[in-house]
């Protein structure tokens, strides 16, 4: 017995020191893997430490509550997540954090669609009908629209007068909510199919835009998603934007060059209430179902708006469902037509956002970076792409995450499992955006954000993977050398701000433990 006993003690000495050169290196190996993570390199101010051991400390015990409960809201689906959010100390945190730039967006999906209901519904003339499948349409117009009807579509009626009619209006404003979001107040049973979620999806939008398109509907609804913008403390927004026919009361109709000018304007005045507000940047989108003839089209429009309005215009991108729409490769003889012309069209494609390997479109995240994108939208299915891959390291091209987006629209459940985790981890370039916040229930930039520091970003991702993140923005933006400086200026200033309270804060708190 004794002498099994020293066998096995020799045995275990031999083999801690076979592997001890290994062990010695695992610390260092360690701390490898620590700075090459998105922000590693980073070296906090004695004041940012401060900071980042508060929400070190916060983060640590929200983990701890939800391995307690069992909810953790990155591993949730966001719709039951996001009471959980709303609670949550570090999702105030990130509200609170200067997030320089949201450079994912779309045109008809910012606002809160609560303002559409409260608001748009409530101007005068706005007419509704009713779709047979349970949806509506908006309509404004004086005298009373005669046909126009959308297919399908009940005969419209004047929405101050049915409102009157109706028993409850709080519920019918709720419904109203309901066909502007895909945010259901009750779960469903099942999971509906990729396919349905994007018809309910583009449904959304379609409901969305009877309202929007109308001229002083529009002007608001871009001034008043500034505002929510700004109001999560978002200094500067690049948008991609469909620039539909704008109508009038009288049925007048405005071309994307009236758009474009109102986009401008709107933008100066707020960045006349808002002089720490530094202005938005206008990406002209067409949907990649059109043809080859009407992408055609749009490139050339696109290269004169650049022409016409070169102080807002950043350039051009396809937008849809990408599985069901046309490849990039397909619709190339368009898009190489400014490099042919030798005009500068800025690209800013979506693509990779699939889950269907070696597929025709699955090849869109190479010929995105062929076509010289300025970035990838989304880019989920890059790591899949190993040549992709480098190529968008070697050409610094970054990625436009969008968490809560990719999730709603069943690419993935669990978002620790998103692919910008490994991205992440290996410091590729990528930025934070919100894609459709108003159509999936959230606002701004602070949900996707507080996704990513919680669930993507591992237990490790700390002040510092927020602040490359807040860099990124401003890094990769569509601005001027001029431009990103004075972003810069004037997002430090509240960043330093956001330390100093975050840090105060936290020696308050120190005192009280
Ligand atoms: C709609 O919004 C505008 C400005 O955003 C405001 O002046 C007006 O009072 C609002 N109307 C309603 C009915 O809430
Ligand atoms: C759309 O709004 C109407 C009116 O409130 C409501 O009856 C209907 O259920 C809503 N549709 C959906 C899909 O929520
Ligand atoms: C992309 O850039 C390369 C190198 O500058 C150039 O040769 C090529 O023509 C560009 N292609 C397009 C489609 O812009
Ligand atoms: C990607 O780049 C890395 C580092 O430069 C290299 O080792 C690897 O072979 C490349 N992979 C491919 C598929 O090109
Ligand atoms: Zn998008």
């Amino acid at each position: 017995m004794a002498c099994f006993l020293r066998w096995l003690l020799l045995l275990s000495l031999a083999s801690a020191a076979l592997s001890l050169p290994l062990w010695t290196k695992r610390s260092g190996l360690i701390e490898m893997e620590d700075s090459i993570r998105l922000g590693g390199n980073i070296i906090l101010t004695p004041s940012e430490a401060t900071a980042n051991w508060k929400l070190m400390t916060v983060k640590e015990a929200e983990i701890k509550e939800a391995e307690r409960t069992g909810l953790f809201p990155p591993s949730m689906h966001f719709f039951k997540a996001r009471p959980l959010i709303q609670q949550s100390k570090i999702f105030s945190i990130v509200r609170q954090m200067p997030k320089g730039a949201a450079l994912h967006l779309h045109d008809f999906a910012i606002l809160s669609v609560d303002w559409l209901v409260k608001n748009a519904t409530y101007m005068q003339d706005c007419y509704i009908c009713f779709t047979r499948d349970g949806g509506v349409r908006f309509l404004f117009s004086k005298p009373a629209p005669v046909g126009m009807l959308p297919p399908g579509c009940s005969e419209w009626v004047l929405l101050e007068t049915y409102r009157k009619k109706l028993g409850d209006v709080t519920e019918f404003d709720k419904g109203l909510i309901r066909n502007l979001t895909l945010l259901a107040e009750s779960p469903e049973p099942h999971i509906p199919s990729q396919d349905e979620i994007w018809r309910r999806f583009e449904g959304a939008f379609i409901t969305a835009s009877g309202l929007i398109c109308y001229a002083p509907v529009f002007k608001e609804y871009f001034y008043e998603s500034l505002k929510e913008l700004y109001e999560d403390n978002i200094q500067y927004i690049e948008m991609r934007a469909m620039l539909p026919p704008v109508y009038e009361l009288d049925g007048t109709v405005h071309d994307p060059f009236w758009s474009m000018a109102l986009y401008r304007d709107v933008t100066n005045q707020f960045i006349g209430a808002h002089p720490d507000f530094l202005g938005a940047k206008i990406i002209y989108t067409v949907h990649r179902h059109e043809d080859l003839a009407r992408v055609t089209q749009a490139v050339h429009l696109a290269m004169e708006l650049m022409k016409e309005f070169p102080e807002i215009m950043a350039g051009f991108d396809l937008v849809g469902q990408e599985d069901a729409g046309n490849s990039l490769y397909q619709l190339s003889d368009a898009l190489n037509i400014p490099s042919k012309l030798g005009v500068k069209l800025p690209y800013f494609f979506h693509a990779g956002e699939t889950n269907w390997q070696g597929k025709d479109v699955d090849e869109n995240v190479l010929d995105a970076l062929l076509l010289n994108t300025t970035r990838i939208g989304h880019g989920y299915a890059l790591l899949k792409h190993p040549v992709a891959r480098n190529l968008s390291l070697k050409m610094e091209v970054p990625l436009e995450i969008c968490p809560i987006s990719n999730q709603v629209l069943l690419l993935v459940s669990d978002l620790r499992n998103h692919p910008a985790a490994v991205l992440m981890a290996e410091g590729h370039p990528l930025v934070v955006s919100s894609d459709d916040p108003s159509i999936f229930g959230a606002q701004g930039l602070s949900y996707d954000i507080y996704e990513v520091v919680m669930g993507i970003g591992g237990a490790k991702a700390d002040l510092r993977t927020l602040k490359k993140l807040a860099e990124n923005s401003i890094k990769y933006s569509a601005l001027s050398k001029e431009g990103k400086a004075k972003l810069t200026e004037i997002w430090q200033r509240k960043w330093d701000k956001f330390i100093e309270d975050l840090a105060m804060n936290s020696k308050t708190s120190e005192r009280e433990l």
